[in-house]
């Protein structure tokens, strides 16, 4: 079993934190992706786990044992860089076994876990190049097969498709989703790029400043996110988040052009909240009892081809920015529309602390 637990870890590289007392557990066979800004610690933890960065303080522990204090040879995980990493020298073959020989498999083994891992990855016929003979997506393709070969129960990737063009990522993305089906290893993979971590991950972990946000599967980080920082991260356009300044001990929402309900038994609201809704999850028109309403005046509307785009204003200026089917009507600019928010796609956080006001339910 390789699940992995990370316990209290904190990283300090002098003066920067970058992992503040991070908590997680991984299940055996899971995928799980770290997602987050560039800098925010997702390599920190990754090459912590791999046993290349000691933690300031806290445990690792794989499969039961504590490796905290295990080099990365005595761990059992295998990594995948973003830069490949392979020998220019040496074949794709020598590539791939070298490291098969110098923990001293019988050859028969080696060949059996080439073979496999070959047929996997779909670089037979290049068994003999060097990588300078191969196209960016075939020597990630090679790093790949190399960390299969090794059949470690911990596959850890940092960004590995980042170097290869958008059309081949995609490929390579559903490529990588079917060898995890097959092979099972417990897999974390690094990405900053929320649609990769949503159409990969069995889990993904949020990450912001050193610190998890938030650990669900991608539905529930999509549907419900527990902070103003996840909700808009996750989702291509972002989720729209109305700033709104509430009178001092207001139980609801009534503005110039919006108004909301709000979760039954919260009592007072804080003075400053986000009213945060996806632009897939309005219907136009007026907002019925238990509904969010927001009026706006149609300031661009964009045609994507498949859907548009649209931009509106709120009488107090804030911008909201909805994708809409092509074939929907009335998006005409400089037009007021009214917009309506069902229940369950209303999300309310407190702008002061980010959090979800009534749990983000
Ligand atoms: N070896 C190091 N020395 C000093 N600071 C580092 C080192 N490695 C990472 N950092 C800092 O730690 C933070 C997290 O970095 P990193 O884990 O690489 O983020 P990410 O992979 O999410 O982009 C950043 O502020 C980075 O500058
Ligand atoms: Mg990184």
């Amino acid at each position: 079993m390789a699940d992995i637990v990370i316990e209290g870890v904190t990283k300090r590289f002098g003066l920067v934190e970058a992992l503040q007392r991070v908590d997680l557990t991984v299940r055996d066979g899971q995928f799980t992706v770290l997602l987050g800004p560039s800098g925010c610690g997702k390599t920190t933890l990754l090459r912590m786990i791999a046993g290349l960065e000691m933690p300031t303080t806290g445990r690792v522990r794989i499969g039961g044992v504590d490796v905290t204090e295990l080099p990365p040879a005595r761990r059992d995980v295998g990594m995948v860089f973003q830069s490949y990493a392979l020998y220019p020298h040496m074949t794709v073959r020598q590539n791939i076994t070298l490291g098969l020989g110098l923990r001293g498999l019988p050859a028969k083994e080696i060949t059996r876990r080439l073979e496999q891992a070959v047929d996997l990855v779909r670089i037979g016929p290049y068994l003999d190049r060097k990588p300078r003979a191969l196209s960016g997506g075939q020597r990630q393709r090679v790093a790949l097969a190399r960390v299969i070969a090794r059949e470690p129960g911990v596959a850890l990737m940092d960004e590995p498709l980042s170097n290869i063009d958008a059309q081949l990522r995609s490929v390579m993305r559903a490529e990588l989703l079917r060898i995890h089906r097959q092979v099972g290893m417990t897999t974390i993979y690094v990405t900053h790029d929320q649609e990769e971590a949503m159409s990969l991950g069995d889990r993904i972990v949020v990450m912001n400043f050193g610190k998890v946000e938030q650990t669900d599967t991608p539905d529930e980080v999509y549907s419900h996110p527990r902070n103003g920082f996840v909700a808009s991260f996750v989702g291509s356009p972002r989720m729209n988040l109305l700033r709104l300044d509430l009178p001092p001990g207001a139980d609801r929402i009534a503005l110039d052009g919006i108004t909301a309900p709000v979760p039954p038994g919260l009592g007072r609201l804080p003075e400053t909240v986000l009213l945060g809704f996806r632009g897939e999850d309005i219907r136009p028109g007026e907002a019925a009892a238990g509904e969010a309403g927001v009026s706006a005046v149609i300031d661009v509307v964009q045609n994507l081809g498949a859907q548009t785009e649209v931009h509106l204003r709120v009488p107090d200026g804030q911008e909201i920015i909805l994708r809409r089917p092509h074939d929907e009507g009335g998006w005409t600019e400089g037009a007021r529309r009214a917009l309506a928010i069902p229940a369950q796609h209303i999300h309310l956080f407190d702008a002061a602390s980010g959090e979800a006001v009534g749990g983000g339910r």
